[in-house]
This record gives C-alpha cells, structure tokens and sequence, in this order.
C-alpha cells in the first residue's frame, strides 16, 4: 500500500517535543517530507535524529520563535524553496501563561495571545500562496479550553483558543476556492512534557480521569492519529470542523 502522505510537504510547527515530535514522527512514517521548527533547540534536534533513525524525511530549523513574524516567515519561504511548495499546514505549536482574572498581567495576556493566537496567523498567512497553488490541508490546534473554558487562571488561554477554533472556520470558508481544507482538532488534557508536572500529581490525575468518560489520560498519538485522517484524502468532505478528542470530557 502506498504510504498515505508519500512526498506530500508538511510543515509542523512546535517539534521540539510533545503533539509535534509524535506528529513528525507519524507524519514521516507515512512518507511525507516533514519541516519542523521549534524555540527550543535540544528537543528539535533530537526530534531530528529520532525521525532520521526510523528512515524517515525531516529538515527543521531551530530556534525559530514564530511569535515574530519576520520568523515564521523566514521558516516557511525556506520550507517551500527547499522543497518546491507546502501541501500541509500543522499549526501544533503554543505556549500559554496563567493566573487568575484578578491578577492576570497585561503582559501575560499579550504573551498568550502572541504564542496561542498570532503565530498561527503569521505561519498561516505565509504559507497561504503556497497551499493555494495546488490545495493542500490546514490543521490548526485547537482546544476543549476554547469550548469550555480552561478552568481557574486559563482565560487567555480559553479566549485564544477560542480564537483558533473561529479563525479555522473562517480559513475554510476563504479556503475552499482555492481547494483548501482547514480543520481544529481541539484536545482535551494530553499527557505530554507541557502537562507532564500536572499529570503526574495523583490527585489531579484523578480528577482529570474522572471527568473523562473514558476513563484514562490522553497521549500525543491520540491526538496524531487523528490529525493524520483529517489531513488525508479520507478526510476530503471535511473542512471547517473542530474536531474534539477529549475522552468525552465536553459531552457530558
Ligand atoms: N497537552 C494538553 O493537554 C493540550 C490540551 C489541549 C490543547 N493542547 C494544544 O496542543 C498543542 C501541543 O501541545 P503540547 O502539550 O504538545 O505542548 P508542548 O508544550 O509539549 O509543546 C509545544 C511546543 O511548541 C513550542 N513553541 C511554543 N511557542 C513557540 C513559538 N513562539 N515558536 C516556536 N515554537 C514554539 C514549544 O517550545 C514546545 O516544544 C498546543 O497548541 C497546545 O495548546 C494541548
């Protein structure tokens, strides 16, 4: 069987580790040629290593702060000259900061809003010529945040998340002249080493698990597998969509 993504260019940002290493991994694994980039250079290039060692494509550049939008620009005209054009979009990468409303920092909501919400117009805008040309697919990273709220201290991270899921529906609707399709996918808690503190502390683990109906915490492959359908041609009636994989966590 031919790989689903064989010599398909996918540009994936925040590789250095969680959902976006798991996704170059998968992404390469299925054959396509993968372009990462992170802030964080140790976990990129080990990223690197781990997708060359399995046999799979991946050039990254790193560090690349794609809060600025010269960066992200820069990172998606190398992505595009080195391999002739972009045919997927993962806008994976995000970094949110906390606390609650009454003391919530003016500068902790703009850090939110330029590392949950600006970076993935700056990347999108760039790459947008490039995914016209041909179609090609746009999954942004969503979140049950930006359905549900994210609990005490996260309103910068509820309201970019917020954000993405109406930014996605409106990438579609621009999109679809163009054979463009754009989806969220909107996790709920992910074991990942952005959560890995939260995770392991057994009484939030609990109570994370208990208001699951599936009763465990979800993995980066959770959220990868699905990213990869909705990237696929098996996906092709879907744009728009925010797809949540939560374990059931916003259904009841
Ligand atoms: N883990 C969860 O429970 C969960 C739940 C819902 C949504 N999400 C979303 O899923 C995505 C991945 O989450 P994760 O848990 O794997 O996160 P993570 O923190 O483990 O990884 C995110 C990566 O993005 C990179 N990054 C952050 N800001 C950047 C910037 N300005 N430029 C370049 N790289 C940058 C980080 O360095 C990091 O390597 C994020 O968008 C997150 O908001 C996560």
């Amino acid at each position: 069987m031919t790989p689903r993504f064989k010599n398909k260019v996918v540009l994936i940002t925040g590789t250095g580790g969680g959902m976006g290493r798991e996704a170059a991994l998968r992404f390469a694994a299925e054959g396509a040629r993968v372009v990462g980039c992170d802030v964080k250079v140790d976990g990129n290039r080990k990223t690197v290593e781990m997708v060359r060692a399995r046999g799979g494509d991946i050039h990254t550049m790193e560090p690349v702060d794609l809060g600025d939008p010269e960066k992200a620009r820069a990172w998606v005209e190398e992505a595009a000259a080195i391999h002739g054009g972009i045919d997927i979009l993962y806008n994976n990468a995000s970094a949110a900061r906390f606390a609650p409303i009454e003391s919530f920092a003016p500068e902790d909501w703009q850090f939110t809003m330029r590392n949950e919400v600006n970076l993935v117009f700056y990347v999108t805008r760039y790459a947008w010529t490039h995914l016209a040309r041909k179609g090609g697919v746009i999954l942004n990273t969503g979140s049950v945040a930006g359905i549900a709220g994210s609990g005490p201290g996260g309103a910068a991270h509820a309201a970019a998340k917020g954000a993405i899921i109406a930014f996605t529906k409106q990438l579609a609707q621009e999109g679809a002249p163009h054979n463009i399709r754009a989806v969220t996918i909107s996790p709920g808690f992910i074991e990942t080493p952005g959560t890995q503190d939260i995770a392991q502390m057994p009484e939030v683990r609990d109570a994370l698990i208990a208001r699951n109906m599936i009763k465990r915490i979800g993995s980066a492959a959770d959220v990868v597998g699905v990213a990869l359908f909705m990237a696929s041609d098996e996906a092709s009636f879907i744009t728009g969509a925010n797809i949540v994989v939560d374990g059931g966590r916003v259904s009841w």
